[in-house]
Parts: structure tokens; sequence; C-alpha cells
């Protein structure tokens, strides 16, 4: 199947970052389908050649394993192209259009990794260049908007030149390998289905966590924030994954109709609710691998009375059946203690003891998805001293090594995601009812937040955030998985 993939952004930070490595993890894998062209979009006057040799410093950058030796890169090379556009201009339109009739491809994959303020003018101007028709695809990156009404408006606009079908949202999380064993796990297995319920968890915890800072990004991070930019998005979208009934199939709007229903049933925010399970932190300076790091305040691009949250840490419930009354904890923010993205399933204890001693949480499953990726069964054993019969408890754990088991070299989230579309399947990607659902929640914090200028509190860098996240985990009783 011969394609076409235009990369608006060509020249931009992901396209270098993700993309370009990405598509070249899948040239390599052979999992590129022959026939293949790659053309990146850029308001610079490059020719193909100064693209390529862009491209090709730019993967000095990459860790070493993923760069591509000279052969390789020659071959990468050949689908490499360059098309230089101002994107508000039909005229330019008109210069793709003869770029993609010279070869009649079975598929047009449209990227569009720019400003999500670009995102209406490129699908308008695209449609006027008869760029739409049935067999182009559009890949949409997020954010997609500031907010509900502003995400309406894109998806609105997307909506009135392409069809839902043409439409690939993206949510990079949902690519990576360990989402997708989260998936294998529940529905692939009976195992936990039984106690995957109310009635034996009591509570699971979302904890994102990243040691980097805002990086070169300061100017784009001021104007989003955690909340906008991993909460709405990444963490409600693991929030789905785990607490989404068992689709019908494997169809991609059976699984999107299940995550709808979970972001249906989100409990509604209260004055009180919002004042109490809500926490908003910001670095300052601290120490990151035993170096010294700036506050956030001192970023390039930076308001220094920046009242941005670089942290978030909320409690929630999804009311139904199946839930109703289990606390979900989510956790994200920037410089924090480690790199570490993972969930929490903590069980209940035993109804009665007939041990001498329990130590901490009995029974917990926990699903790393980096840097790691596996899972680990936390158990109680018989411990060592058994010599005066003490019947005291010992915990242990199983791992499931997943990167052992199947090696390093799996497919990456953008790899898969970048293939996905490239073969038509959706089920990946985020349905705009999703989409906008979220907004619809998240929208009141946001709201709170903006009429509370006192509830910023800041945390040192290295850390794991405010005190106040561990005071609101253990209002219900519990602590984070670090901590206990
Ligand atoms: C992006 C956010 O969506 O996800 C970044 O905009 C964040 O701020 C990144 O760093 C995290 O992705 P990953 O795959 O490195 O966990």
């Amino acid at each position: 199947m011969s394609f076409d993939l235009v990369l608006f952004g060509g020249t931009g930070d992901l396209a270098w970052r993700k993309l370009m490595p990405a598509l070249f993890q899948a040239f390599r894998h052979g999992t590129l389908p022959p026939g293949g062209r790659i053309i990146g979009i850029g308001r610079d006057e490059l020719s193909a050649e100064q693209y390529r040799s862009l491209i090709r410093a730019r993967f000095d950058k990459v860790e070493l394993a993923k760069r591509p030796n000279e052969d390789e890169f020659v071959g990468f090379a050949s689908l490499l192209e360059f098309v230089r556009m101002d994107l508000s201009r039909p005229a330019d339109y008109a210069r793709l259009v003869g770029t993609l009739a010279a070869r009649q491809t079975d598929t047009v994959v449209m990227y569009v990794a720019t400003a999500p303020t670009l995102f209406t003018t490129v699908c308008e101007q695209l449609a006027g260049a008869a760029l739409n028709s049935a067999k182009t695809r559009i890949v949409l990156e997020k954010p997609l908007g500031h907010d509900l009404a502003s995400n309406r408006a894109i998806n609105e606009a997307v909506r009135r030149v392409f069809s839902e079908k043409q439409i690939f949202r993206i949510d990079h999380y949902l690519g990576k390998p360990a989402v997708q064993n989260l998936f294998a796990l529940r529905f692939g297995n009976a195992l936990f289905e039984p106690l995957w319920r109310r009635e034996h968890i009591a509570n699971i915890q979302i904890t994102i966590a990243e040691e980097l800072g805002v990086e070169k990004r300061g100017a784009f991070y001021e104007t989003t924030g955690a909340l906008r930019d991993m909460v709405q998005n990444h963490a409600l979208q693991l929030l789905c994954a785990i607490g989404m009934e068992p689709p019908i199939n494997s169809h991609a709007d059976a699984i999107r109709d299940e995550k709808l229903k979970v972001l249906r049933s989100l409990k509604p925010w209260t004055a009180e609710t919002l004042a109490q399970d809500v926490i908003r932190g910001q670095y300052t300076g601290g120490k990151i691998a035993g170096n010294a790091v700036a506050p956030y305040c001192d970023e390039t691009g930076v308001n220094p009375a920046s009242q941005t949250e670089t942290f978030v840490a909320l409690r929630t419930e999804i009311s139904n059946w199946r839930w109703a009354g289990v606390p979900f904890f989510i956790r994200t923010g920037k410089r924090l203690a480690g790199r570490d993205a993972r969930i929490v399933v903590n069980f209940r204890p035993t109804p009665h003891a007939i041990f001498n001693s329990q130590i901490g949480v009995a029974n917990r499953l926990v699903i790393n998805l980096q840097p790691k990726d596996g899972l680990e069964l936390h158990l109680l054993a018989q411990g060592q001293d058994n010599r005066r019969n003490s019947q005291t408890l010992a915990p242990v754990q199983l791992d499931l090594d997943f990167d052992k088991r199947f090696g390093s070299g799996r497919v990456g989230a953008y790899e898969r995601l970048l293939l996905d579309v490239i073969d038509g399947r959706l089920n990946l990607f985020v349905r705009s009812d999703e989409q906008e659902e979220a907004w619809r929640w998240v929208e009141p914090i946001l709201e709170h937040w903006s009429n509370d200028p006192q509830g910023l509190r800041l945390y040192a860098a290295g850390t794991w955030g405010p005190s106040a996240a561990s005071a609101m985990i253990a209002r219900d009783g519990f602590c984070w998985a670090e901590e206990c």
C-alpha cells in the first residue's frame, strides 16, 4: 500500500524529537509499508537535500541504539522530501497538490504537528485545495484547544471537511506498550476481572512523574500548565483504560464508547471537592540526579510571577456500579523525584486477621508504564522469623518484566501510532466526544483556580511535590505507593 505522509510542522520540535525518529524505527524494522514518501512542510526555503541534512544532524541527538548508520540513513533519506509553505496561503496548497499528484498513492496522511491555532486554517485550506478526499487521513496533535469551547470549535471545523473516520486525534500515551498491555491484562485474561471492582479494590493511583522541567517550551507551558498538558488527556485516558467496562469487541468505536462512559461517570465537582481534592503546585529550585536545577519561574519564556501549575494531584470517583466509592488518585508533575509512570491498584485487606502482624498494604498490583514496562504483584508470605512460630508476614513481590520478556527493541508509542494511521486503524485514537467530556470535567477546576490565586503550593525540584498531596490522600486513610 503506497502512502504519502505530509508533515506540517516538519521542522518543528515534535518532528525532530519524536516523529522522525519513530518513522526511522519503522523503516528499520521493515514495518513502514513500501512505496512511502515523507514530505516535510515548513516556512524555510530548504531543498530536499538540505532538509535531509538537517534531519541527519538531528539524529545525533537521538540515543545511540536508535541512530541510523550511514547505509540506513541513505535508505531512509530517499523517502524524504520538503515543500516550503506558508500555511495561510492558498497558492502554497496548490503547490502541495502538484507534489502529491506526481504520484497517486493509496493513502495520504496529513499530520498537523503545528500550533493548535493553525489546525482550523490547515483543514480549511486543505479542503479548499480538494485535499480532503476519502483516501486522506488527518492527524491532530494535542492540545486540541485550551478549554471546552475552543476544543469544540476545532473539532467542528475539522469535521466540516473530514469525516470522523478520517480524523486521528493523537494521545501518545495510548500508543505506549504498557497501555496495550493493560488492555491485554484486563480483556485477554479472566484472572483479575472478578476482583476488578469496588468490593475488592480499596483505591487506584495513577502517577505520571517527570524529572524534566519545561525545557525549551516555557512560553507554551506558561499558558498550558499540568492540568491541560497531562491530566485532561494522558492521565484521563489511563483512568479510562483502568476503569472501563470490557468492550463488546476490539473495534475502535466499541472501545471508545466504553471510555466515554467512564468520562461521563466521573463524579461532578462541588465547591468542597474543588477546595479539598485538587492540589496544584509549582517547582522551585532543587536537585535532580545531584545537579542543581532552576525554579520554574526562572525558566526561559516564563513570567517570574507565574501562577502556572507544574504539578497536580487530585482525587475523583467513577460513579457507577463497578466503582462507586473507590477513590481514584491522579498525580502528575515536572521536576519530581524520578521519571516514573505507573498505575497502582491497592486491594482491600483481608476481612479478618488471623496472623500476628501485617505490614503496609498487603495486596497491590503495580502496572509500570515507564521507564520500566511490566507488572508487579505484591503479596504477603510467611517471613523468615518462624523459630518462635511468630507467624509474622513479610511482603514479597512477583515481577513480570516485559522488556526482558519481549526485548527492549519493542515498538515505541509514536512508531505504533504512525503505523496505525497509515493502516487506517482508529482504536488507539481519541474521538471528539471523549475529548469534549474530558474538557467538561476539567473546566470547573480551571474556573476554581482562576478565583483562588492563593492555592498554588511550591515544592522543591527533585521531591514528590507539595506535602498537601500527601495530606489529601491521607484524608481517605491511604498514602501514595512510595510512602507505604
Ligand atoms: C506531552 C507533554 O504530551 O507528554 C509533555 O506535552 C510531557 O509536557 C510529555 O513531557 C510526556 O510524555 P512521555 O512519553 O515522555 O511520558
